[in-house]
């Protein structure tokens, strides 16, 4: 049987300090010059040579003000802030690639989704069909406030939202135009066909939409549909609407769990278990050989601030990790933010300095380190023992994590079969799932699709 083959995302932020923080003063980070587009256009030509799937890009609406209760540390740092937009930056790479897909995080709390509906489609149809959605509700109330309210909607009811606002999208996207309502016949002086393209009439509870969407169907009209929450109410909407998960795993075991509900969940949703892509985020350090892989590790601590790293930890949990004492212990408080960023502090053995260890790297994602070898064994043994689909490549030095694992590892992974050694064609849905450019026949989205209407000539 052939191998799975791992999929593979850059995982990346229209910032500077994303997930390893305080490696912006390497000397060979180029982050700081995320304001140009030659930043972001060199990455995606990179990224497509080492023929990964796509780019992920985080975003985060707020400032992590959590950390001694203000923003002085993510200034100096630079933790996620200052902070672009991500959907601005797709025409331009996907103008100097072909292939190279686009995770883009959006939260949908504050944009109506009439607004949002249209934004995608217009990169989808830029891209030639290659666009995802990260769909996130946000968890900073620091973004809650700018935005006009005094605090986070609550967490599940956050979900019931994002559930409605899902239901208003595929009504615009999948509902909205037929298939074949744009006739594009300057002959008959048609563009498209009046009876083909139909008013969404939506009245819930959080939106009311009465209207037509304005964009023509795009290639894969619902954007490849990501998300990366993980509590029980998290998993119920995954299983509805993901189409790939997004994941920090913190070992093997736990992993494996955590990919095993994340399929359960599908099935409860009426889906096929694989119908869900499961990626874990992943810091790779490879060098030549094992030892100069490490000597690369012990150069990049030598950067890494792991206050920093805690003072974005603290945002996630919303705790102020800065309250305790180095060894006093951290007490559990169930969240409002990220729940599944909390469950690990669940056993009550957690201590700042267990923290700091934690984030020595200025991160807490799992790290490999190793010869091409070395790394590959481990990656093949992450998919083998999980589940998981992939990963999503974090940045350390860049573009320097990236080039690495493009020299070094990719060649390794392709020898073993394990590594595509070609893009397939077609949308980003249609390489990663290797079926239909448009939402599979049991995903809920596709329930909102208008049969051909049967007016005949509407002219
Ligand atoms: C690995 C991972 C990545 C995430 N990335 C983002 C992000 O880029 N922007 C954001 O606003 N939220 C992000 N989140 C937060 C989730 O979208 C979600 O709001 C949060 O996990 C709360 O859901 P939960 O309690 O179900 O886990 C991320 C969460 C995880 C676990």
């Amino acid at each position: 049987m052939a191998k799975k083959k791992i999929l593979l995302n850059a995982f990346n932020m229209n910032c500077i300090g994303h997930i390893n923080h305080g490696l912006w003063t390497h000397p060979r980070d180029t982050s700081t010059q995320y304001k140009t587009i030659e930043y972001w256009t060199e990455l995606a030509k990179t990224l497509e040579r080492g023929l990964f799937d796509g780019l992920f890009i985080a975003d985060i609406v707020g400032v992590y003000d959590v950390y001694q209760n203000s923003i002085d540390v993510p200034l100096k740092e630079s933790i996620q802030l200052p902070v672009n937009d991500p959907l601005l930056l797709v025409s331009a790479m996907a103008a100097v690639t072909q292939n190279l897909g686009f995770g883009l995080t959006a939260n949908l709390t504050y944009e109506p989704p009439y607004l949002f509906a249209r934004r995608m489609s217009t990169l989808d149809h830029l891209s030639r069909g290659r666009v995802g959605w990260n769909i996130v509700t946000g968890y900073l109330d620091s973004a809650a406030k700018a935005m006009g309210l005094t605090e986070q909607v609550e967490h599940d009811r956050r979900y019931d939202q994002a559930d409605e606002y899902l239901e208003v999208l595929y009504k615009l996207w999948e509902g909205s135009w037929e298939d074949g309502a744009v006739l594009n016949d300057p002959q008959a002086r048609v563009y498209a066909q009046p009876g083909k393209v139909h008013k969404v009439e939506h009245h819930g509870g959080f939106y009311q939409v009465e209207g037509y969407h304005l964009c023509e169907p795009s290639p894969q009209r619902t954007p490849v549909l990501f998300q990366a929450g993980s509590s029980d109410r998290g998993l119920l909407f995954a299983g509805r609407h993901a189409e790939c998960v997004f994941i920090s795993g913190q070992n093997k075991a736990a992993t494996k769990v955590q990919v095993d509900k994340v399929r359960a969940s599908a099935v409860e949703a009426g889906r096929n278990p694989d119908d869900i892509k499961v990626f874990m985020g992943l810091n790779v350090i490879v060098g030549a050989t094992e030892a100069l892989a490490w000597e690369k590790h012990a150069e990049y601590l030598s950067y890494a601030s792991p206050e920093a790293g805690v003072a974005h930890f603290s945002a996630s949990t919303a705790i102020d990790f800065a309250q305790y004492e180095l060894d006093e212990p951290i007490q559990y408080v169930k969240s409002n933010a990220i729940q599944s960023a909390t469950k690990n502090l669940q056993n009550n053995d957690w201590t700042r300095r267990k923290l700091l260890e934690q984030h020595a790297l200025g991160g807490r994602y799992i790290t490999l380190v190793g010869s091409p070898e070395q790394v590959a064994d481990e990656l093949e043994s992450w998919i083998s023992e999980t589940g998981l689909d992939g990963f999503n490549l974090t940045r350390i030095v860049t573009p320097e994590s990236y080039v690495d694992f493009i020299d070094l590892v990719v060649p390794e992974l392709q020898k073993r079969g394990s590594y595509k050694t070609a893009y397939e064609t077609g949308t980003l849905r249609e390489k990663v799932f290797h079926g239909s450019a448009r939402l599979p026949e049991q995903h809920t989205g596709s329930t909102y699709r208008q049969t051909a209407s049967l007016t005949g000539n509407t002219l």
